[in-house]
């Protein structure tokens, strides 16, 4: 009984931890695709088939069940996978879905008409491909009235952390926010829409401000699966094992991750 979790490279570790801690009995097999790392500078048609690929080679771990713990790939290849690409037998999730349920305080199948929340000024950081797409506005806007989102593309961060450069990570996460806070002076939210970025959540807080309220996805995901393995326990899969798979060099990203986890991880080749 295994469940997959992919991401283009380090971020969706942050996933990983949590979910890890939600449900210590599931084994997990994580894949980052670190070779083909960053995506979000990637067309549609490119994110969907590295995707796709990575996806198929997590079915392949024994996994039913794949979390896309990747905004991109959830905002650029997701839906099309769900349509028509999914296998009978298996499923793939990816990670807005909990942020949206999260910001607009309802259940995703609530199809009453929308309504207004309690953020008003919502600050969205996200990779040029999730900005790009607009997923997140879309989705919004069917559940949510009155709320005004500024989307700010964080170009270079995700390609700092890969490297391990934090301290460029730092100044890329300072100077986003600067140049989101002059388009929206006073945001009462902060979606860190991109799974890499709760690595830099202290870094995104303290250049937000105490009264900005950010919302990190790890936690979501990991109680909005939790929540669907209760509903669908036939859905981890028959892997028994958990495992960690990078398209990357196995030895640099051991050492990232452990260093981001706090905890030896240790990953082979995919
Ligand atoms: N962690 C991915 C996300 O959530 C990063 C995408 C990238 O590789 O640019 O969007």
């Amino acid at each position: 009984m295994a469940v997959g979790i992919f991401d283009s490279g380090l971020g969706g570790l942050t996933v990983l931890d949590a979910v890890a801690k939600r449900l210590p009995d599931v084994p997990l097999v994580y894949l980052g695709d670190s070779a083909h790392a960053p995506y979000g500078v990637r067309t549609p048609d490119d994110i969907y088939n590295l995707t796709t690929s990575a996806t198929q080679r997590l079915f392949d771990e024994g996994c039913d069940l794949v979390i896309l713990a990747c905004n991109t790939a959830s905002a650029a290849a997701l839906r099309r996978m769900q349509e028509n690409w999914v296998p009978q037998g298996k499923r793939v999730l990816g990670v807005f879905v909990p942020m949206i349920e999260a910001l607009t305080e309802r259940q995703w199948g609530d199809n009453s008409p929308p309504r207004e929340v309690a953020a008003k000024h919502v600050a969205l950081f996200a990779t040029p491909a999730t900005v790009a797409s607009r997923a997140f506005q879309r989705e919004l806007a069917f559940r949510a009235v009155g709320v005004d989102v500024e989307a700010q593309a964080c170009g270079g961060v995700v390609d700092a952390i890969e490297d391990g450069d934090m301290i460029l990570a730092d100044a890329l996460v300072r100077s986003h926010v600067d140049a989101l806070m002059r388009k929206m002076p006073q945001p009462d939210a902060a979606i860190l829409g991109c799974t890499h970025y709760p690595l830099m959540e202290t870094e995104f807080q303290a250049a937000l401000g105490p009264d900005v309220k950010v919302f990190s996805q790890a936690n979501l995901v990991a109680e909005s699966l939790a929540d669907y393995l209760a509903r669908r326990p036939e859905m981890v899969g028959p892997g028994l094992e958990s495992a960690f798979l990078t398209t990357g060099d196995p030895v640099k990203v051991s050492a990232r991750a452990t260093q981001f986890l706090r905890r030896q991880i240790t990953f082979t080749a995919a």
